[in-house]
């Protein structure tokens, strides 16, 4: 496996502590019809309303959600929210309520969808329930990656991050490894265990309403999977291969919208660091069966053993 291979990287902020789980209750909780907000909603004057999202992009952290949302914002029938608002996952705005949430929603034309992204729903245990509580039937967007490379862009975040604060972070070997064993509290290999993630959204949603996104394939030819999105989202088909071009100084696609040209931040992609066979042995080894879980559940695989 190329251990070089870029990835896509971004900026956000990480819930500190996890939430506890919910009750194990485990069968799929379908019953009650969610009490939807329904804002008496006067439209700006040039004629746009504030909409609850229609869709959300819960994750992952470093599978490339911010590639996503840029890509899927080329669809003139989608309104995104730019900023990553944490809405569900952090107690000080979820106590705000859905009128706060839904103020921080973009201007969007009733023939639109609005979509938010927030990637650290994915891996937050309250986030499922609250976001059912508030549409039970929404479409969920869910991007992923091989969960070692995710790993590894996690760690190359946070060691850029330490370094534009001109702090030290340990090389990615000695913080993976302990005594020659993998040290599995390391939070960014805990976040790569998909299933245990999946299995508490598929307690609230069923499998068809949430779409997952090949985060490895979107990078290498976003087209294909973009087009799969519109899909699933009931969208016409309106972006093409024309919307996309290959930057061969970045390694990366960027994007062409209505002639303009643009490319994601150049925090994205950074290289990741090398690691030792005999680390790299061992992150196999650890995601093997996990992996294996997780495939059995979404009822697919994915190029990651
Ligand atoms: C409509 O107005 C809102 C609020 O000022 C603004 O954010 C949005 O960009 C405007 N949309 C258009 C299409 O002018
Ligand atoms: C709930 O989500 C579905 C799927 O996106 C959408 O069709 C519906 O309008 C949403 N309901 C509300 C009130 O936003
Ligand atoms: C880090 O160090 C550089 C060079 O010594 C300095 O210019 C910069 O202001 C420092 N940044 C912070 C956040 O301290
Ligand atoms: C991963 O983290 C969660 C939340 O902190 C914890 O409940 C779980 O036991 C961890 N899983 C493993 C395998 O360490
Ligand atoms: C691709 O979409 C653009 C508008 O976004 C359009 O101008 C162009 O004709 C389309 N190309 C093809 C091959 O459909
Ligand atoms: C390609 O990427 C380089 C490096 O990030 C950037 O400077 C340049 O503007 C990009 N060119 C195009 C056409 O996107």
């Amino acid at each position: 496996m190329a251990l070089l291979l870029f990835g896509m990287c971004f900026f956000f902020l990480q819930p500190q502590g996890m939430p506890s789980r919910p009750t194990p209750g485990d069968t799929r909780i379908f019953t009650s019809p969610s009490p939807i907000y329904e804002p008496n909603n006067i439209p700006h004057p040039n004629g746009t309303y504030q909409h609850l999202p229609h869709t959300i992009i819960i994750g992952v952290r470093k599978g490339g959600t911010r590639a996503l949302l840029e890509m899927l914002s080329l669809h003139s029938d989608i309104a995104v929210a730019e900023s990553e608002i944490h809405f569900f996952d952090w107690e000080n705005q979820y106590e705000k309520g859905l009128p706060w949430y839904l103020n921080q929603m973009p201007f969007a034309y009733s023939h639109q969808l609005t979509v938010e992204k927030t990637p650290a729903y994915f891996t937050s245990f309250q986030v499922p329930e609250r976001i059912y509580n508030m549409n039970s039937t929404i479409k969920i967007l869910l991007i992923l990656r091989d969960p070692i490379e995710r790993v590894l862009s996690d760690y190359t975040q946070i060691y850029y991050n330490h370094l534009q604060k001109n702090k030290t972070y340990p090389p990615v070997d000695s913080l993976l490894l302990q005594n020659g064993k993998l040290n599995t509290d390391y939070k960014a290999i805990n976040r790569s265990l998909y299933y245990t993630y999946m299995e508490n959204w598929l307690r609230y949603f069923p499998l068809q309403n949430i779409h997952i996104v090949d985060g490895d394939y979107l990078i290498k030819d976003p087209f294909p999977e973009i087009q799969k999105v519109e899909r699933f989202l009931s969208l016409s088909p309106q972006i093409n291969a024309s919307n996309f071009y290959f930057n061969k100084t970045k390694g990366f696609y960027c994007l062409r919208d209505s002639g303009r040209e643009r490319c994601l931040h150049e925090s994205k992609g950074r290289a990741h660091p090398h690691i030792s066979s005999f680390l790299l042995e061992k992150l196999h080894d650890y995601f093997y069966e996990p992996n294996k879980k997780f495939f059995e559940l979404v009822g697919r695989t994915f190029d990651w053993l």
